[in-house]
């Protein structure tokens, strides 16, 4: 063979590794509204970065005729290549190669990528698309998730790991995309289910589509399996290249400083008045952070999912910051099982990868009710306090008004390791709400009253002037200060700065017990 004839040769048979499963399959998968695996890669990655790896790897099984059907790539396109200039790794299942099936070399594959990523300190993107197990291969398959189960767990807090779903995950499959930090879904497009519509039927007698047991709305809404959701494909890639620009490479590096035009000594006068008077009056703390961070940006996580706590990522004199905040406008804040399971998963994602945490607080305290207590509020609760407390990053708080009782504790407070705590004018610090102390304190006399109440409310006002307000919890220090609200933007500017090198280690130990 000529020199040439063997360039030839070789682009030929890289020509062969882009055919994937042939043009009618391409063909249904458009037909089906879903990219392919490489036009998504197309989509995620600055354009000509993409290095592929493994193009010509083939399974070696030879059950059921596979010998006759060797595909190169086996159903996953895997490489490296750029976002934003920054580098990543990732696998895209190609849904036309025996329906992106996992089997022995498919997961070789995605395991390789994975160990590189983990050994040189890069995010991993897996694109999903796949039949699940290749039923061929029987236990070889199920061996080859294992082995990425194991690396996703491995990785975990090492390097973020974010799962795009963009077509069915079913069956054990479901848990590797579980175990990564972040997971996007496609209305339509993508379903997530552990045993899909026909197993169910046959178990428990239920009618149900594959879109109401595990579409993108079910898992952004109701389990919390999702935590970004979007109309269409290229919108989700979109904003996978978003979150990763708030984002460190891995766990010991800084998050990416940006430059911004908003300026840092911003003071925003419509915050002076945006908590009501009346304290049962809800307000948007949405409204409130959007004044507060750069330019209004706020990219929220779990948006869909237990609304009375927001979490989301946004910047601070271009550093990017982990937001929480109670959200008064949904269930008045209050913290029941879904918020804090919200809560704890981000914050634990935040202290592992260098990013402060600024908790906006605004809490009337954990939800009463048998439904909460007989499934497991404690537990469920104390999963966000532990994430609080081991957390180790800068930890700024602004409390905006209400912080009754444990829920006090619970959010950032200074006893378990706030490094800068400050209350707005209108904050309550109290062990509970006035109406309720009065209550419990004064109930005898309050039902030997002339006029009960009248006297509740005269009681009410009086706990109110006692303890509504932020100066008892700053004659202790718990407060660090208190500050006009137009004031938060540079206030927590000025001490995120004074916290760049924060040093803070928890005890050696192999790993704490967190309440599971
Ligand atoms: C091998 C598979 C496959 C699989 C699909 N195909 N799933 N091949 N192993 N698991 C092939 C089909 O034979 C077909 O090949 C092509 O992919 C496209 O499949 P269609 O059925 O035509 O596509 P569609 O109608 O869109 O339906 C998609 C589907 C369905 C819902 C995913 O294919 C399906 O139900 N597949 C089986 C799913 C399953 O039971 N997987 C095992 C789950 S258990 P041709 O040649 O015709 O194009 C599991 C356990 C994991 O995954 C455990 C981890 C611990």
């Amino acid at each position: 063979m000529t020199k040439k004839s063997t360039v030839e040769e070789l682009r030929n048979q890289i020509e062969r590794t882009l055919e994937g499963g042939g043009e009618a399959r391409y063909k249904k998968q458009h037909e089906k509204g879903k990219l392919t695996a490489r036009e998504r890669i197309d989509v995620l990655l600055d354009p000509g970065t993409f290095v592929e790896l493994d193009r010509f790897v083939t399974h070696r099984s030879t059950a059921f005729g596979l010998e006759k059907q060797r595909i190169p790539g086996d159903g996953v396109v895997t490489g490296y290549g750029k976002v934003d200039g920054r580098l990543i790794y990732l696998f895209s299942q190609d849904f036309t190669v025996f329906g992106g099936s996992l089997a022995e070399a498919h997961a070789q594959k995605i395991c390789k990528i994975m160990d590189l990523a983990v050994r040189n300190g890069v995010p991993v993107v897996g694109l999903n698309d796949s039949g699940g197990a290749r039923i061929q291969e029987g236990v070889v398959s199920l061996g080859g998730y294992a082995d990425i189960f194991l690396r996703n767990t491995m990785a975990s807090g090492v390097v973020p790991q974010i799962s795009a779903i963009l077509g069915p995950c079913a069956g054990g499959a479901v848990y590797s995309p579980a175990i990564t930090d972040f997971t996007f879904m496609v209305r339509g497009v993508s379903y997530m289910f552990v045993t899909g519509p026909n197993v169910v039927k046959t178990v428990t007698h239920e009618e149900v589509t594959s879109e109401a047991l595990g579409g993108a709305d079910v898992h952004a809404s109701v389990s919390g399996v999702a935590q970004f959701v979007h109309d269409t494909e290229v919108e989700g890639l979109m904003e996978i290249r978003n979150l990763l620009s708030f984002l460190p490479q891995n766990n010991v590096d800084s998050p990416p400083r940006r430059e911004t035009s908003d300026p840092v000594d911003r003071r925003d006068e419509e915050l002076q008045n945006i908590v009501p008077e009346n304290p049962n009056i809800p307000y948007d703390m949405k409204g409130v952070i959007r004044r507060v961070v750069d330019s209004g940006e706020l990219l929220e996580v779990h948006g869909a999912y237990a609304e009375n706590i927001i979490v989301g990522f946004a910047r601070l004199a271009g550093y990017p910051i982990g937001v929480i905040a109670n959200q008064p406008a949904v269930l008045a804040g209050v913290l029941d099982i879904d918020a804090s399971l919200k809560g704890a998963r981000f914050i634990r994602f935040c202290d592992a990868f260098n990013i402060p945490l600024v908790t906006f607080e605004d809490v009337p305290g954990f939800l009463p009710g048998v439904d909460q207590e007989h499934n497991g509020i404690i537990k469920h609760g104390a999963k966000l306090l532990y994430a609080y407390c081991e957390a180790t990053v800068p930890k700024l708080t602004v409390i905006t008004r209400k912080a009754y009782g444990g829920a006090y504790d619970v959010m950032s407070s200074k006893h378990i390791r706030g490094d800068y705590n400050v209350g707005w004018p209108s904050a309550e610090i109290a062990v509970m709400g006035p109406k309720g102390a009065a209550q419990i304190l004064h109930g005898r006399r309050i039902a030997a009253a002339e006029n009960p109440e009248e006297m509740l409310a005269e009681l009410e006002e009086e706990y109110r002037e006692e303890f509504a307000h932020p100066y008892k919890a700053a004659e202790r220090g718990y407060l660090d200060d208190v500050i006009e609200a137009r004031d938060t933007r540079p206030r927590l500017i000025s001490a995120l700065e004074s916290l760049v090198n924060k040093r803070q280690k928890n005890p050696p130990k192999k790993h704490g017990n967190i309440p599971l």
